[in-house]
Parts: C-alpha cells; structure tokens; sequence
C-alpha cells in the first residue's frame, strides 16, 4: 500500500506508477448515471496528508456497484494506476482498475457532514465525535502536527546531547504541592478497607456509605439497594461479599494463578490482596519533575515526555485532566539557562513546522488563524521578550485596560495578563522569571530576597503560559524549610532530598504542555481539539 502524501508529494513524476492505495472517502460524485458507460471521481483521504487523491473509477473496468463507492466516510482500498490530470489539485489522479475491499457506510446516519475541499467543520461540533473527526480535514492536520512537533522533540534534544529517560506515571509524591492528584486505588483495596473499617465500627458511617457506593458502581446493580444513602450495615456488607464473589467468577483462582504466577496466596489457596496495593496513597503523577531531577543529578542533561494528569476542576480552554508534558532538566544550569534552553527549543518547533508542516499550517491559516503562519516566522526568529515578575505587574497596572482579575504584586497571573503581555504590549513570548515565592513550587530556589524564587514562565500569544519552569534548590537546610512551609509531609521527599546530601547540585528545568504548543502554532481555541481523547471533568469516555 502506497500512503497517498508519497503520490501526491511526488506530483505528475508519479504518473504511470501502478500502486495500491486504502483510505475514506471524503466525497464522491457518479456521473453518467444510467449511461451505459457510468464512471465516478472519488476524493479519498488516508491521513497521510492534507490532501485528497482524485480516483476514477469506470463501472465497465471495476464491475463494482458505483453508487457503494460514493458516499463520505466509506472506506476503499483500491488499485490503480497514476496518471496525469491537470484540473486536479496536484496535477495527477489514480484510474482505478481493481476494487479490492470497500467497507460499508450507513450513509444517511454518517454523522459528519460532506464539507468542500479544504473546508472545516466547526471544531465544537465535531467534538462529540472523538472517534471520527480524525477523518475531517481539520482533526488530521492537528494529529500530523502534533507528531511532527513530538519528532521534532526528540530531535532537538538527542541533538543537545540530552538523554531520553522514563519517568513513572504512579507515584506518592505531589509534585507541584498544589494536591491536585488523582489517587489510585483498586477495586479490591476499596472493599476490603471497607470491610476492616466495617468490623471496628458498629454502624456505617457516611464514609462508609459513600465508598459502599463506590464499590456498588463498579459493580453496577447487584447491589442497587445501595442506591439510598440510608443503607444499612448489613446491605454494605452484602454488596462487598456480592462484589468479591462476581470478581472471582470472572477468572477463576487457578485461571488468575496462570496469568500471574507471583501472586500472594492465603493458606486456604484464595489470594491475599493488600490493604492498600502500594502501602501509602498513591496517585497518577502531576509531573515527572523529581525523578527527572534525580536522573539529572547522575546523568546530566535528561528530558522525558509522557503522559500527565492534573485533577483540576477548572473548565478553560486551556487545561486538561490529562495532558502531555515534554519536561527537560540539566545539571550545572541556572535559571538564565533555563531560559536559554526553553527558547531556542520553542525557536526549533516553531522553525521545524515551517518546514515540514506547510500544507497543515497553509490550513489553518485558511480556516481558522490568519495569522497562525507568520506568528511561527516570528518566533522562530525572534528573541523572546525577558521581564521579571514585578516589571510585569507594574506594565499591567499602568495598562489602559480593566482585567477581570486583580492586579497586584504577589497575584499569580491570570490569562488575560499573560496574553496581554504577548499580544498587546510585546506582541511575541514573554519569559517572566522571578515570581513571588508563595505562588510557586517548593522545589524552586529561594532568592536572596527571600521573597522570591529562581522561577521562569514562557508565556506567548493566543494561550498564555506554555511552560513552566525553575533553577532548583540545591541547599538542604532551605528545601527542607521550603516543604515544611508548604505544608507537605517531609518524609515523603526523603529521597529527594539526599540528592542535596549526597554530591548536591546547581540544577534547573522546565515542562512545556504539548497541547498548549499545538494550541499556539494552529491558532485553535480549545484544547480539546489538540488532543485525540481529551480528559476533562465529567468526561473520560472514548
Ligand atoms: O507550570 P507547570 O505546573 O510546571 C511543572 O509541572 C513543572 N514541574 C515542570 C518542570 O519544571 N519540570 O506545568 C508545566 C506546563 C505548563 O506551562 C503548561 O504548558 C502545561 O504544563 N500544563 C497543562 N497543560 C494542559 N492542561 C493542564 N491542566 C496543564 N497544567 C499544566
Ligand atoms: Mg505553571
């Protein structure tokens, strides 16, 4: 199979190419209806690249029913042969000359409507369609940049020497210290805390109810009498028996046993679950941050990329309860190369896109951002705008424009600041560095001020913050005062601290949300657009 970006790149060089190709049909026009030689122009799309391939296909050369060819969304995987055509766009078609395999399409319940060539669904509309609107024109451009900037990524960083490291998505400790953390527990660990709790106290508690409650909806309803708050003692510990004894059935204890050999084992045969799996709470990680800067402090200059999860209950346009995150750090490094770093590797996306995201950006700039294209030239070439938080506060002070949210030193800023600052007063990025010490992270180093901390936020037009970031702080005596004050159990970051007890290190880094780089190079609103399955409160199906 040939992806169709290869024929079309290849342009009128590709004519005479025999080639096999499968994609959707985007739309389809039968002509010559009834005629006894009818023939059909289908525009299909294999997500390879913005554009259409135009196959022709004749009814006497396929002997295929036409009319199952034509409708948008059917699928089609063809054989053909390449050959000149100059009305179409890049100057070739595919005359087909064998159906291969044609999938079927309920055509009058297809929901995203046939749009022009080129021309872009509302992006809110084809929201409740995660599972299709990878097809649209503007979904499938979004993905094609969003895996080029994650190549361009590894690029920059193997290029700079950096080391690619795998941070762990479970974890116990809070990263930011904010307590936005998803616990995560098992199905299993909740009933039987339940139960223990059950023995020791008489009557249920409220607690007790509510977690009854969790357990009956796993569950679904077996144990509906769980439905009313009022449920009783004896009612909760039915639903947990009736819970265990469904789990079992689904595998029995020797099928279990197959699968994982290792699994603990009580005396009578039946599988020992722990309490709690882990020991201690633990939670999906907020950033990969500590671990990062452990590595750092071994191997130098490391960056890793994963997933990120953030239980914010904030409905923006720019958060998500689960994101990813490209986070760097770097050993012997200060705050002013922190800086440095993050610049030059926005410079490099910025720069990367214009060159192999053209047609995508040309998209874009067509459909929905008229400027996306020339703010990616500007920035890539362009040094960033530095300012320190208290210029910052003064500049949106004395602005000719109310904020909805105060200004004043010591407020975190709010993304109306930020955009002005980027749009309006500098019109490009904006590092602001130097932040109050009680709107940041414990982890970032204490200034001489003491009231201030080595902290760093690229802000840039259209989606304010893009990242995040800070020189470390590498005294002891300090870190441990700076979890303290920030009301964090101390024992948790024992290991992190050792890396201040053992061979300490000036240190630095930062985390750039990829979602908010896509959201920027496209001139998209929302960032539920930029990613395939977007998580947000009240929403983490398919
Ligand atoms: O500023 P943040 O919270 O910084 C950290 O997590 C640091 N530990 C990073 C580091 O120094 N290694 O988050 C970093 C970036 C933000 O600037 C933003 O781009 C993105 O992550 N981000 C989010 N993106 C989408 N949805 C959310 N809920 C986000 N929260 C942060
Ligand atoms: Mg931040």
């Amino acid at each position: 199979r040939t992806r169709i970006r290869a024929i079309l790149d290849g342009g009128k060089a590709q004519a005479g190419r025999r080639v096999v190709v499968g994609g959707w049909v985007r739309a389809g026009r039968e002509q010559g209806h009834g005629a006894p030689d009818p023939f059909a122009f289908l525009d299909v799309n294999d997500g390879s690249c913005q554009g259409n391939l135009q196959l022709f296909v004749k009814g006497e050369v396929v002997g295929y029913p036409l009319a199952r060819l034509t409708a948008t969304g059917t699928s089609v995987f063809v054989e053909g042969v390449v050959r000149r055509d100059e009305r179409a766009k890049h100057g070739v078609e595919l005359a087909v000359t064998r159906v291969l395999e044609v999938g079927e399409v309920d055509a009058a319940a297809y929901p995203l409507p046939k749009t022009k060539t080129g021309h872009s669904l509302d992006p809110a509309y084809i929201r409740d369609f995660v599972h299709l609107r990878a097809r649209t024109y503007l979904i499938s451009a979004v993905f094609r940049i969003r895996s080029e900037l994650s190549f361009a990524t590894e690029k920059y960083f193997r290029d700079e020497g950096f080391l690619h490291v795998h941070t762990p998505i479970l974890t116990t400790s809070d990263c930011e210290g904010a307590g936005e953390m998803f616990q995560v527990t098992t199905l299993f660990s909740q009933a039987q805390k339940l139960e223990a709790e059950l023995k020791e106290n008489p009557a249920p508690t409220q607690a007790d109810i509510d977690a009854a409650k969790i357990v009956a909806k796993e569950k679904g309803d077996t144990v509906a009498q769980l439905k009313s708050a009022q449920a009783t003692k004896q009612e909760i510990s039915t639903a947990i028996s009736d819970l265990k004894k469904a789990k079992q059935d689904v595998l029995t204890m020797e099928e279990r046993s197959k699968l994982k050999p290792g699994i603990p084992r009580r005396e009578d045969g039946s599988v020992a679950f722990e309490k709690d799996f882990f020991k201690c709470p633990a939670y999906l990680t907020v950033s990969g941050q500590l671990h990062l800067e452990t590595l750092a402090c071994a191997l130098g200059d490391v960056y890793t990329f994963g997933p990120t999860f953030r239980a914010e209950h904030s409905h923006t346009s720019r958060h998500l309860a689960e994101f990813w995150m490209v986070e760097a750090e770097f050993a012997f490094a200060n705050l002013q190369d922190d800086m440095n770093c993050a610049e030059t590797y926005v410079q490099y996306l910025c720069k990367w896109l214009l060159d192999h995201c053209q047609e995508e950006m040309e998209f874009m700039v067509k459909s929905h951002d008229k400027d996306a294209m020339e703010r990616l030239k500007l920035v890539s070439s362009t040094p960033f705008k530095r300012i320190s938080y208290t210029q910052a506060v003064e500049i949106l002070k004395d602005a000719d424009r109310k904020f909805d949210n105060k200004v004043e030193w010591g407020i975190d800023l709010a993304a109306e600041h930020e955009r002005y600052l980027t749009e309006v007063v500098f019109k490009k990025p904006v590092i602001v560095f130097n932040y109050p010490k009680g709107i940041k992270a414990f982890y970032m180093r204490l200034n001489d001020d003491e009231k201030r901390v080595a902290a760093m936020d690229v802000l840039v037009p259209k989606v304010g913050e893009l990242i995040g970031g800070s020189q470390r702080e590498e005294r002891l005596d300090v870190l441990e005062q700076r979890i303290l004050d920030a009301g964090l159990p101390l024992e948790r970051y024992d290991k992190y601290m050792d890396l201040r007890r053992y061979g300490s290190v000036r240190h630095s880094g930062f985390g750039m949300g990829l979602e908010r780089m896509i959201l920027f190079a496209t001139g998209l609103d929302n960032i539920k657009d930029v990613i395939a399955f977007p998580r947000y409160p009240g929403r983490a199906d398919l």
